[in-house]
């Protein structure tokens, strides 16, 4: 695997150096970040590392302060902050295999920088802050670099696919844990521990908050709570929570009906076929944006089929009524963030493209090419607000408002799969993670 690692670092070293060409640069000093402390308090927010930086050094994910100078044609340079600190555990200089691809030094303050990086020429400098020591015409986030380096990361390495491959692996254990502990009548906040444990991840490993909606709450895309008390009528369980491997994130959703043979599992079974339908679609040379179209025609057939809607599709998706139901976007790049960079950037140069107007919340608006990793993940909702909307214009006579009152106590769905493009088509991280990892249960 180090291998791998070795060529990453090498394919870094090449898009870096044509991007600082490109652009004039000597030099580009990527920070890892800092933690910052609460307003009028002595604790800190949750660290996470500037993601451009664990892109090249992933091995370090709480080691903020640190600095990685990457110039032309030299070894990249890695400035290890370990501070004396009695109150916490300071990091020592690595020593693992990884560490060949760099030089490494540590340093205590960060004052001694400035001596050290005084005659680097034209500097880039890449970080939430401007720190004490830059030099004056150093350039602060320079837009065009960001967009030059984000506009490849799209493209995934062999090594980054490893990651993420293996992230889909940790998160389907959680989720089949999860899935159990609802099935045995858990409440949120036990199905959430019950995935922690799954993963081996704490809090601050996770992605993103796990988002773990029982029965109404499933309509609340973003949902943020874990209630402590269980229901006394589990229906469904949608969980949207995904794991980190070497700082890649997967990002997974499923949806299970408590009984899946009632009316609202036979629609996620309908929502799922639809969406391995727009799965077999999902190709280099594809224009995102016709992807997320066609789900909106897939949508309305479930919509129509159901009994939901007693419209054509033609007609649900001229009034707009399928966008009720479904007003997220259907995916997104995915990779060291969980909406990862650049998704609607076009070239190199930075060149934007927004999605349609009706459909702002598209993050996605760029071609598939290999190396890619994207989401693909509609959903079907009964969110009060939006459905109150529908119901008070022209287009809400197409409803069955007792068919949306009956399904409304059960939240909604969302299907999340994590896909690879590559040249032949596409490899599913997700649905080949569920395989994998179920072959490796324990039987009974
Ligand atoms: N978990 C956030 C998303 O699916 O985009
Ligand atoms: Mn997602
Ligand atoms: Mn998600």
């Amino acid at each position: 695997m180090q291998s791998l690692f070795f060529t990453h670092i090498e394919t870094l070293k090449a898009r870096t150096e044509n991007a600082l060409a490109t652009l004039g640069f000597d030099a580009l000093l990527l920070g890892s970040g800092s933690a910052p402390r609460r307003f009028l308090d002595d604790t800190y927010y949750p660290f996470r590392t500037q993601p451009d930086f664990v892109q090249w050094l992933p091995q370090l994910n709480q080691h903020p302060g640190s600095w990685l100078l990457l110039q032309p044609g030299r070894t990249p340079k890695l400035y290890l902050y370990s501070p004396t600190d009695f109150w916490h555990q300071t990091p020592q200089l690595p020593t693992a295999d990884w560490t060949a691809a760099f030089e490494i030094e540590s340093f205590g303050d960060a004052q001694q920088l400035g001596a050290e990086f005084a005659s680097l020429g034209r500097v880039a400098l890449v970080s939430a802050e401007r720190p004490a020591f830059a030099v004056e015409d150093w350039q602060h986030n320079p837009q065009p670099l960001l967009d030059a380096l984000h506009f490849d990361r799209a493209i995934k390495t062999e090594w980054e696919l490893h990651c993420l491959r293996e992230a889909n692996r940790i998160a389907v254990r959680g989720h089949l844990a999860a899935e159990q502990a609802f099935r045995a009548g858990a409440g949120e906040y036990r199905i959430h521990q019950d995935y922690l444990v799954a993963t081996e991840h704490n809090e601050r490993d996770l992605p993103y908050d796990n988002i773990v909606a029982l029965n109404e709450h499933a309509a609340v895309l973003h949902y943020q709570f874990q209630q402590r008390q269980a229901p006394n009528d589990p229906r469904t369980l949608l969980l949207d929570a995904g794991a980190t491997c070497q700082g890649y994130a997967a990002d997974i959703t499923r949806t299970h009906a408590f009984d899946p043979s009632s009316e609202f599992g036979q629609l996620i079974a309908a929502l799922d076929e639809a969406q391995r339908g727009i799965l077999a679609n999902v190709k280099a040379g594809v224009d995102f944006v016709d992807l997320h179209l066609e789900m909106h025609t897939r949508l309305a057939q479930v919509l129509a089929d159901s009994g939901l809607v007693n419209a054509s599709v033609e007609a649900q998706l001229e009034q707009g009524i399928t966008r009720t139901f479904f007003p997220h976007g259907l995916g997104h790049l995915l990779g060291i963030q969980v909406h990862d960079a650049g998704g609607w950037q076009q070239d190199a140069a930075g060149t934007l493209r927004e999605p349609p107007a009706e459909h702002p919340f598209l993050r996605l608006t760029r071609i598939l090419q290999p190396g890619f990793v994207v989401t693909i993940e509609p959903g079907l909702y009964f969110i009060p607000s939006l459905l109150a909307d529908l119901r008070a214009s022209a287009a809400g006579s197409a409803v069955d408002w007792n068919r949306v009152e009956r399904l409304s106590p059960f939240g909604g769905i969302r299907i999340e799969d994590n896909v690879a493009i590559t040249a032949e088509g596409h490899e599913n991280l997700t649905r080949d993670a569920f395989e994998f990892v179920s072959q490796c249960q324990p039987a009974g």
